[in-house]
């Protein structure tokens, strides 16, 4: 079981600190080695995805990364963005299902933005495809204009594209994790206005039948959307392309009120995964020590359930956080009257205690 540790950037080190730290209380014979990623991959040996760090992200087992980007490093070209190195690394690795849970824990219902009866016992699943779709697909750039009422005015473009066989993978998980909960897929597109989503919603349609236990119905992004915030417990397995998916996985984290909460798995073809918390690097905050290391706790717990087989490692890490949160334990970002106010470090340690 080797790990590729990837702290990055801002908070990233030191919520990792407390999950390798929650790993290591398991007694389990773990190998980790760590690598600069993001602005310190920059930082260090002048790109965001150094080839030594890729080196050991493909030599491992498994990634668990924090979190990458810093104002400090805005101004550099787009290829040397800390962005580059996550972008790079699913590339890389292939990692083309990202699971992203949305889940309300019963004690953090107040932390919502939304009516608690509208978000209490929430358990949804975004299943985002993450190496396709406009993200990657090209040709893609800036150039002069080639027809059309703007012809020889500069233009930005992208390529939205998605190969058959792309669909076809990431439908299967999707229909697959639905099995092992209440059998409900919603696949998002825009099959009303773009041929890459009609195309999507055919294959999604044929993948389905071979799985007649479980319901599929196709729902367009912009409606998806509304019915997030207007009804989010009707989703149970939600499937959608790279680009939807990151707006609507966002939109379904804040559902929680508590995006330092959610953990996210992006896995290959094999179940190798790279597991991140779904905040970013937080630079605001880097160094105060008030970050909350849960969601990354968590996402070493998704690491031991999907790429190691170990659920009942898993579901420990996953109670002993229950159990904090039920002590009332509370880092800044999920703080409420009442509650009691700890640090980062504090919140690991409450954590390892847990687990015994
Ligand atoms: C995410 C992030 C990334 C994405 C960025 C950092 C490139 O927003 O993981 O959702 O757009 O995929
Ligand atoms: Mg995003």
């Amino acid at each position: 079981m080797k790990i590729a540790i990837l702290p990055g950037d801002g908070i990233g080190p030191e919520i990792m600190t407390q999950a390798v730290k929650v790993l290591n209380a398991l007694g389990e014979p773990f190998e980790m080695e760590s690598a600069d990623v993001g602005g310190a991959g920059y930082a260090a040996a002048g790109h965001p995805l150094p080839p030594a760090t890729l080196a050991l992200a493909k030599a491992a087992d498994a990634v668990l990364f924090g979190a990458v980007g810093d104002f400090k490093y805005d101004s550099l070209e787009r290829s040397l963005r800390p962005e580059q190195a996550i972008l790079g690394l699913r590339k890389e690795l292939q990692l083309f299902a990202n699971l992203r849970p949305a889940i309300l824990y019963p004690e953090l219902a107040g932390a919502s933005t939304l009516k608690p009866e509208i978000v209490s016992g929430l358990d949804i699943l975004i299943i985002r495809e993450l190496t396709g779709d406009i993200y990657f697909g090209k040709p893609r750039g800036v150039r002069e204009c080639p027809d059309g009422p703007f012809k020889g005015d500069r233009e930005g473009f992208d390529t939205m594209r998605y190969a058959e066989s792309e669909i076809r993978r990431i439908a299967h998980v999707a229909f697959q994790a639905a099995q092992k909960r209440d059998k409900r897929v919603t696949s998002v597109d825009k099959a009303n206005v773009l041929e890459t989503f009609q195309f999507w919603r055919d294959i999604v349609t044929e993948v389905h039948q071979d799985y007649p236990d479980v319901a599929l119905d196709h729902m367009y992004v912009d409606n998806a959307a509304m019915q997030l915030v207007r009804a989010p417990k009707k989703f149970d397995v939600l499937v959608t392309g790279n680009m939807f998916g990151d707006i609507l996985s966002d939109c379904a984290a804040m559902l929680t009120g508590s995006i330092g909460m959610l953990p996210s798995a992006s896995l290959d073809a094999n179940n190798k995964g790279l597991y991140e918390p779904s905040h970013g690097s937080a630079p605001d905050i880097a160094g105060k020590g008030i970050a909350n290391p849960l969601a990354t706790i968590l996402s070493a717990a998704m690491m031991l359930r999907y790429s190691f087989d170990k659920a009942e490692q898993a579901e420990r890490i996953e109670n002993a956080v229950k159990s904090v949160l039920r002590q009332g334990l509370r880092t800044a970002d999920i703080d409420e009257a009442g509650a009691l106010r700890v640090s980062t470090e504090e919140m690991g340690n409450a954590v390892v205690k847990a687990l015994a």
